[in-house]
């Protein structure tokens, strides 16, 4: 099937949400793992779930499109990842390392509402519903995840993190 080329741009976005929602699913119970608090641990853990299931709505969103999913590099993932790891892992265990684990989740969180907001929109222009809906489903967990992290981040547990000891 011949494409145009904003539909190619619209199948390399896709592409490459696979590839973060996929980099996510490893790396997130290792973020769990690392958090003190109940409610970061629990908001990393219900991420781990909703992560898969974006990946499945990514997948019916190529099979309605009848379009293969091509491994894309995605160098920004790779990079806040790794630059999620160096904020976080550098702090022991406490309030502190939370604040951080909240940083880089959502750091990456904004770069996906970023891919999927843009994922839509192209929909839209391209006259896509179903993935334009598909994509406004996960846009709209996105959103939800980003605002209770920054309730969790603002609501107490920076301040907390405030009147830990001075680093070394
Ligand atoms: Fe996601």
């Amino acid at each position: 099937m011949k494409t145009t080329e904003l539909e190619n741009v619209l199948h390399t976005l896709m592409c490459d949400a696979y590839k973060i929602e996929e980099a996510m699913s490893e790396t997130l119970q290792e973020m769990a793992d690392a958090a003190n608090h109940a409610d970061v641990r629990t908001i990393i853990h219900n991420h781990v779930s909703e992560t898969k299931s974006q990946l499945e709505r990514l997948d019916n969103a190529f099979r309605q499109l009848d379009a293969k999913r091509k491994d894309v590099e995605s160098p920004i993932t790779d990079a806040l990842i790794e630059q999620g790891n160096i904020l976080y892992k550098g702090c022991e265990e406490g309030p502190v390392r939370d604040a951080a684990l909240l940083i880089a989740l959502q750091r990456i969180q904004h770069q996906e509402i970023a891919t999927y907001g843009s994922i839509r929109a192209l929909a839209k222009a391209l006259n896509k519903p179903e993935l334009e809906s598909l994509a406004g489903s996960t846009l709209d967990e996105e959103y939800a995840s980003d605002k209770r992290m920054s309730e969790i981040a603002e609501g107490f547990i920076n301040v907390t993190a405030a009147y830990e000891k001075l680093a070394a």
